[in-house]
C-alpha cells in the first residue's frame, strides 16, 4: 500500500472506538518487566478463555513476548492516561515511572486497571506487520470506574448515561 492508503486505513481503523490496555510480561527466566500500550485488545472464547492482542513489529518488547509462557493485560480506567503514555513510548525504564505489583506467573501488573487478566501463552499467529498473540485466561481480578477509552488517536470519556 502506498502511503495515502495507509492513511486512510489508518483513517478507518480509527473510527473504532476502544478501550486501551497496558500488557506486561517479564524477559526470559523472570527477567526484567515489559510492557506495551495496547488497543487492539479483544476477547476471543469464553469456553476455552481466551482473549486475544495485536503485536507490531515495531514494538521492542515483541521478542519478550513471543519467548514468554505467561502474560498480563491491564485494561486502564480514565484516570491512568498517564499511565497509558508512559508504556506507548519505547523507554526502558517504563516500570520505574509506575506502581506495579508481581502476580500469577511473575507476571507484572499495574494496580487501580478496571481488570487484570493474567494468560498463559496459548497460540502466537503470524499476520502481516503484527503478530497476534492469544492468551488463555487463567485468572481475573475488576473493579468498577469509567473506562479510559480512545478514539480516532485520541482519548476519550465514556461515561453511563442517566437512564442507562
Ligand atoms: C492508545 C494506543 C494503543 C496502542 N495499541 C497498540 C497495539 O494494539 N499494538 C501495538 O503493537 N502497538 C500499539 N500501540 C503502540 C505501542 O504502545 C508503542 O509502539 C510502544 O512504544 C511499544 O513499546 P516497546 O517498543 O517499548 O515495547 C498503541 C499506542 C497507543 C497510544
Amino acid at each position: 500500500m502506498s502511503d495515502p492508503d495507509h492513511r486512510a486505513l489508518r483513517d478507518a481503523f480509527g473510527r473504532f472506538a476502544t478501550g486501551v490496555t497496558v500488557v506486561t510480561t517479564r524477559d526470559a527466566g523472570g527477567g526484567a518487566p515489559r510492557g506495551f500500550t495496547a488497543n487492539s485488545f479483544s476477547s476471543v472464547s469464553l469456553d476455552p478463555p481466551l482473549a486475544l492482542i495485536c503485536i507490531g513489529s515495531n514494538v521492542y518488547s515483541a521478542p519478550a513476548f513471543k519467548a514468554a509462557p505467561h502474560f498480563g493485560i491491564n485494561i486502564l480506567c480514565a484516570d491512568q492516561k498517564d499511565v497509558s503514555a508512559i508504556f506507548a513510548s519505547h523507554a526502558d525504564d517504563k516500570f520505574e515511572q509506575t506502581d506495579w505489583y508481581e502476580g500469577a506467573h511473575g507476571v507484572p501488573l499495574l494496580p487501580g486497571s478496571l481488570a487484570t487478566l493474567v494468560c498463559a501463552q496459548h497460540r502466537l499467529v503470524e499476520a502481516g506487520d503484527h503478530v497476534i498473540l492469544i492468551g488463555e485466561v487463567l485468572e481475573t481480578q475488576t473493579r468498577d470506574a469509567p473506562p479510559l477509552a480512545y478514539h480516532r488517536g485520541k482519548y476519550v470519556s465514556i461515561a453511563p448515561r442517566q437512564a442507562d
